[in-house]
């Protein structure tokens, strides 16, 4: 099964499942290190369910999610009608260049097979001024992620995040601890894992 399939099979499923890896709390990190504003047009990349595309419209952002999965779009289109849905993938995005203010993406980076590219057509998107936000796992060993959560990368070193995002051209580039974990268990074990989740955040200048 690749990595599409899965999240086809679990789409109706997503939204429970989040809130057992993460809090609403990292959402809100997340969208004030964004800036999100009135009037702003965001892109939601691996937008899945729309967590986080659910806070932009509720700040009166237009928002465009987008996500390789038609399941998980279709779930987020139930709730978020007034959401342009895009089905593409992370290192060809469905959007022209500089044409949003805000990239966004949570939970997103570790699943994409080539992460600074995914970055880079982000910082495409953008337009002078624009904002790329990134949530994702620091860099762990538990395996169990790779193999049964169709993890692609074990998380990141923040030093490789910021290196990725200066190489997209971004300035004022911050990768930040963001005082949350993911927490996620292995089938048939009790007990929790716990990683430690950074923002990364860059700004678009020309
Ligand atoms: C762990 S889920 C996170 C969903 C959502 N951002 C959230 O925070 O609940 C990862 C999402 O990224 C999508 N995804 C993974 N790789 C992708 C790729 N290369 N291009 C587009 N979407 C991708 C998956 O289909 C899935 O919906």
């Amino acid at each position: 099964m690749d990595s599409s399939d899965y999240f086809d099979n679990i789409a109706s499923q997503w939204d429970g499942m989040r809130q057992s890896f993460f809090s609403n709390s990292l959402r809100d990190k997340v969208i004030i290190a964004a800036a999100a504003a009135t009037g702003m047009t965001a892109a939601d990349i691996g937008a899945g369910t729309g967590f986080l595309t659910s806070a932009l419209v509720e700040r009166g952002l237009r928002v465009i999610a987008v996500d390789q999965s038609a399941q998980m779009l279709l779930e987020l289109g139930k709730k978020f009608p007034q959401v342009d849905t895009r089905q593409g993938h992370g290192e060809e995005l469905p959007l022209d260049d500089a044409t949003v203010d805000l990239a966004v993406a949570n939970m997103y980076l570790h699943h994409v097979e080539r992460p600074s590219m995914a970055i880079a057509e982000m910082a495409r998107i953008l337009r002078p001024d624009g904002r790329l936000v990134i949530s994702d796992l620091d860099r762990h060993n538990h395996e169990f992620l790779h193999t049964e959560q169709h993890d692609r990368w074990m998380g990141f070193h923040q030093k490789d995040v910021a290196e990725w995002l200066q190489a997209a051209g971004l300035e004022k580039v911050k990768v930040e601890c963001a005082n949350e974990d993911c927490q996620a268990s292995s089938s048939g074990r009790e007990e929790k894992v716990k990683v430690s989740i950074f923002i990364a955040s860059g700004v678009k200048t020309n």
